[in-house]
């Protein structure tokens, strides 16, 4: 790989030639203006990692500032090798960033670690170690388990989001998450052989959770770390990557066919409500019963547009214009009561069937249609 950006400032970036040894370790550093903290960190990392570990850093750099440069000042003076991917067009922000590292990483381990040195530098061989000794795929640097803590949060309000996160976060993963209390943690290691950067796909901060949702580690181990304070500049976290965090959730909760049919009922479901006021109302106005609920099917029908263009198939939408898939998503669901009666008529008039068992086999049929046709025909694969 090169160092695009430091290449751009002049400076030479510093790359392993040679494989990395069995059992070493790539740390891949995640930075967006940095450059206060790099060269300390770097300093850190010189002091507690290679005596014990033979190790590699790259940095995936997505700055502003002249963070790549002050990285390939200070990787001069260090005892293993050191790159800097800088990314013209960040994708992904910090997730994104970081599987660009995975992709390029060669040893054995991989440690994913911030450069505030909010994490502590000098657990990076511990938790290799603590991988083989327990012959795990990952380990979890946490905050949640005896001897761990959360020092550096600073603030009322971010314990509580961050509290709040990982609360929703199990809730939405028990069995997944039963070993990991701190699913929200941006400090661990992982075994190359698990990783499937393919498979990955992330969205904001959350890089741990990916991993653990898309590639399963088999078997997971935690260390206790304190979380410190900043050394130097600012958090750049907002309420925007809150936002993001959320949508990353519904995104890998949905990422089974079962899972996402399920969420595709329950807005289903939701869609009554519009439906009935419509209905309410357009009673109200005088209109014929049965033109009344055609034109208030629509308004349920919108309603679930409206979710599942915002929630469910967010990242699917591709580049239809939306009004093309509104009129096709509104076609499929109208199709989907058209086709309900006929069905029952065939069900009771020629297979004997009861009318309620009927009206429910006639209901699922047509869900399990309108499923399929909206994944097939309205959005991407
Ligand atoms: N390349 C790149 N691109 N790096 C980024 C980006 C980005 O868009 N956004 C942030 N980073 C880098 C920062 O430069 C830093 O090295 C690291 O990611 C963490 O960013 P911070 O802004 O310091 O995050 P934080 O302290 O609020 O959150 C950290 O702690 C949380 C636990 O409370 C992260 O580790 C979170 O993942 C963790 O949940
Ligand atoms: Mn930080």
């Amino acid at each position: 790989i090169d160092a695009t950006g430091s290449d751009e400032l002049g400076e030479p970036a510093v790359r392993a030639v040679e494989v990395p040894e069995p059992g070493a370790v790539t740390i891949i550093i995640p930075t967006f203006n940095e450059s206060g903290n790099v060269r300390e960190l770097l300093r850190r990392l010189a002091e507690s990692v290679p005596a014990r570990l033979p190790c590699e850093v790259v940095f995936v750099d997505d700055s502003t500032d002249d963070t790549p440069a002050v990285i390939a000042a200070a990787a001069q003076d260090c005892p293993f090798p050191v790159s800097v991917i800088h990314r013209e067009e960040p994708v992904g922000g910090l997730g994104g960033a970081v599987v660009e590292g995975l992709r390029t990483a060669g040893s054995d381990w991989i440690v994913v670690m911030d450069a505030d040195l909010q994490h502590p530098p000098s657990l990076v061989p511990e938790l290799v170690a603590a991988g083989e000794r327990t012959n795990a795929d990952l380990v979890v640097a946490s905050r949640y388990i005896a001897g761990g803590s959360r020092a550096g949060l600073a603030g009322g309000y971010r314990v509580a989001v961050s509290r709040g996160a990982t609360w929703l976060t199990k809730a939405l993963f028990p069995r997944l998450l039963r070993s990991v209390s701190d699913p929200m943690s941006g400090f661990f290691a992982i075994r190359r052989s698990v990783v499937t950067a393919d498979a990955l796909k992330p969205l904001g901060y959350k890089i741990l959770l990916e991993l653990a949702v898309r590639c399963r580690p088999e078997t997971v181990a935690e260390v206790p770390f304190v979380f410190q304070d900043r050394f130097a500049g600012e958090s750049k976290s907002s309420a925007r990557e809150g936002m993001r965090f959320l949508r990353h959730l519904v995104e890998l909760r949905t990422a089974s066919p079962v899972a996402r049919m399920l969420v595709f009922g329950l807005i289903g479901l939701s869609g009554f409500v519009p439906n009935l006021l419509a209905l309410h109302a357009l009673n109200a106005a005088g209109m014929h019963y049965l033109a009344a609920e055609v034109v208030a099917n629509q308004a349920g029908v919108a309603w679930n547009f409206l979710l599942i263009e915002l929630l469910l198939f967010r990242s699917r939408r591709g580049h239809r214009h939306w009004a093309d898939r509104a009129g096709r998503f509104a076609l499929i669901a109208n199709a989907d009561l058209v086709l309900r009666i006929p069905l029952i008529a065939l069900f009771v008039g020629e297979w004997g069937m009861g009318v309620l068992t009927a009206t429910v086999v006639a209901l699922l049929l047509t869900f399990v249609l309108r499923f399929a046709g909206t994944e097939a025909l309205v959005y991407l694969p």
